[in-house]
């Protein structure tokens, strides 16, 4: 695809679009909002050069990180595998980038879509070169296999490309995980030393950086969901608090911000996949001295997306949900470390929270805080033999016309890791694309996006944004905000869904 227009340029090393933002600011005069509409002028700086990119995984071991890696390497080879179905072919189905598509705009009166990947110059996900840690010594094809996510045939044709892949020794705080994971723990970096570990994760990756000759590092924590730390503005409000008490090992230091630190401090952005709070605002300090994003938290991928996405229908379409009984099963090692209460309450958190902004947009239907406290249950159950075919039930009972009621009862299942492994790919491609934009606002100095990378919101079910930017859980908001982004950056016309052209030609 190429743009020709007026407002974009392209050398060889840089693409740049000139796009009039129209918004429109709203004042209040007592009980009357004065609408003014405005335009501001924003210029988007895409480096057209693609990096060689670096993937570290804390939890590489994981059902998650076994599936992401054996997934790609699939892709990358070709490998084709029988089931009981038949062949299969590789794919990066439930992947954004990969496998949907975006309206560039019309051909005569036929709308004419790409694939997203094609809209901006981004990493092939074939490319990327993995490595990572975990407090497990299994290589990655035992692992795969441990895991069972992946059909047996598959497996067994990427034992050769897997068993070579050795997780590096990982720091292991047993106080923040689920005590029923101890017997994981054999491949742990020794003693209690907090910068040691700092110390030795640094240098982990710049080995792994310079060894592998990479342009970039991205690190994401797909370990455990930890509990969340006892925050204090003392421990962890600033940068330099938070390496103090990372020098004095503080017991509120948890292992994934020793990891976020690292990341920060060897020039890498970090992105968290679980819901605990580990981009503690420290961690946003040393991010930003650094000049790299950190994006969090928790992968949205099966049910989170389905609630944010009813929820919004319902609202949008004036039916008031009153309450949202949430239920899951699963028997994978996930699912056996939240069944501790301190990792559960992480995951209970990051589930409730994300209809919030949905429900507090309608007036109508919810004029008074009360209301909007509605009938919100988390069940979440711990049966082995279900494996990571996790079982999701979820009953949403809704007020409609008169009075009435309105109950929707879904049924999900599936192997959570074959959604979230595309979704972990998403993640990194897109804030690896995200590290090569810049922009200028009214002609003033190119700077980057935000630290808090908060354009992956559709990504993750506690979207983290930057403190006074208030978060966006709605799903087609989300990703409207992601395709818009792309294309503007591409210099393409933002979709209002008018289709004046179609109609009035
Ligand atoms: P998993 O339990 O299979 O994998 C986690 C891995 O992390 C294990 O191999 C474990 O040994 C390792 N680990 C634990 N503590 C570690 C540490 N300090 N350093 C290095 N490795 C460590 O879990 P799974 O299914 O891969 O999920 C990973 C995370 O992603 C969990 O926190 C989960 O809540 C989160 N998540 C998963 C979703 C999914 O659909 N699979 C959706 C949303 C979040």
């Amino acid at each position: 695809m190429k743009v020709q227009s007026t407002t974009t340029q392209q050398d060889d090393h840089f693409l740049i679009s000139n796009y009039d933002y129209k918004s429109t600011n709203i004042e209040k005069n007592g009980d009357k909002y004065i609408a003014k509409p405005q335009i501001t002028n924003f210029k988007f700086k895409t480096d057209t050069r693609i990096p060689k990119l670096g993937v570290m995984l804390v939890g590489w071991g994981g059902n998650n990180g076994t599936t992401l890696t054996g997934g790609i390497l699939a892709n990358k080879f070709n490998i084709t595998w029988n089931s009981r179905r038949g062949t299969h072919q590789p794919n990066f189905y439930g992947s954004l980038t990969q496998s949907s598509v975006i309206k560039i705009g019309t051909c005569n009166t036929e709308e004419v879509f790409v694939p997203f990947k094609d809209v901006l110059p981004m990493v092939n996900p074939c490319d990327i070169v993995f490595g990572g840690w975990d407090i497990n010594s299994m290589n990655l094809a035992d692992a795969m296999n441990r895991a069972q996510v992946v059909e047996y045939d598959l497996q067994q044709k990427l034992r050769p490309y897997l068993e070579k892949l050795v997780p590096l020794p990982s720091i292991y705080y047993p106080d923040f995980i689920a005590a029923n994971q101890g017997d994981r723990a054999d491949n742990v970096i020794p003693g209690n030393n907090k910068l040691e570990h700092l110390n030795i994760i640094r240098k982990n990756i710049a080995d792994f950086k310079q060894q592998n000759n990479l342009d970039k590092v991205i690190l994401l924590w797909t370990a455990n969901t930890e509990r969340f730390c006892v925050e204090d503005p003392n421990v962890h409000g600033t940068a330099e608090k938070l390496l103090k008490s990372i020098e004095s090992s503080h017991p509120e230091i948890s292992a994934s911000t020793i990891f976020a630190c690292a990341a920060c401090l060897e020039g890498c952005s970090f992105i968290n996949g679980s819901p605990q709070n580990t981009i503690v605002p420290g961690v946003i300090e040393l991010a930003e001295k650094a000049g790299v994003f950190v994006a969090g938290d928790d992968f949205k991928t099966g049910q989170t997306k389905f609630k944010t996405c009813l929820v919004e229908y319902l609202v949008g379409a004036g039916i008031k949900p009153k309450a949202i009984i949430s239920y899951n099963h699963l028997g994978n090692n996930d699912g056996k470390n939240l069944s501790q209460e301190s990792c559960f309450k992480s995951k209970e958190r990051s589930k409730k929270t994300c209809v919030d902004d949905i429900l507090e947009s309608n007036k109508v239907l919810y004029p008074t805080e009360e209301e909007l406290n509605i009938d919100h249950t988390i069940v979440i159950k711990y049966c082995p033999e279900t494996g990571d075919s996790k079982k999701a039930m979820d009953e949403y009972i809704a007020e409609i016309f008169l009075g009435g009621r309105q109950t929707f009862a879904v049924y999900n299942v599936c192997e959570d890791s074959l959604l979230a492994a595309p979704l972990i790919m998403d993640l990194l491609l897109l804030c690896e694309l995200f590290e090569r934009i810049k922009f200028s606002k009214d002609s003033c100095e190119y700077q980057r996006f935000d630290t808090v990378l908060s354009w992956l919101s559709y990504l993750m079910k506690a979207p983290k944004s930057e403190s006074g930017i208030t978060t966006i859980n709605a799903l087609s908001r989300q990703r409207a905000m992601l395709e818009n982004l792309v294309k503007v950056c591409a210099g393409l016309t933002v979709d209002d869904n008018l289709r004046l052209e179609v109609r009035y030609g």
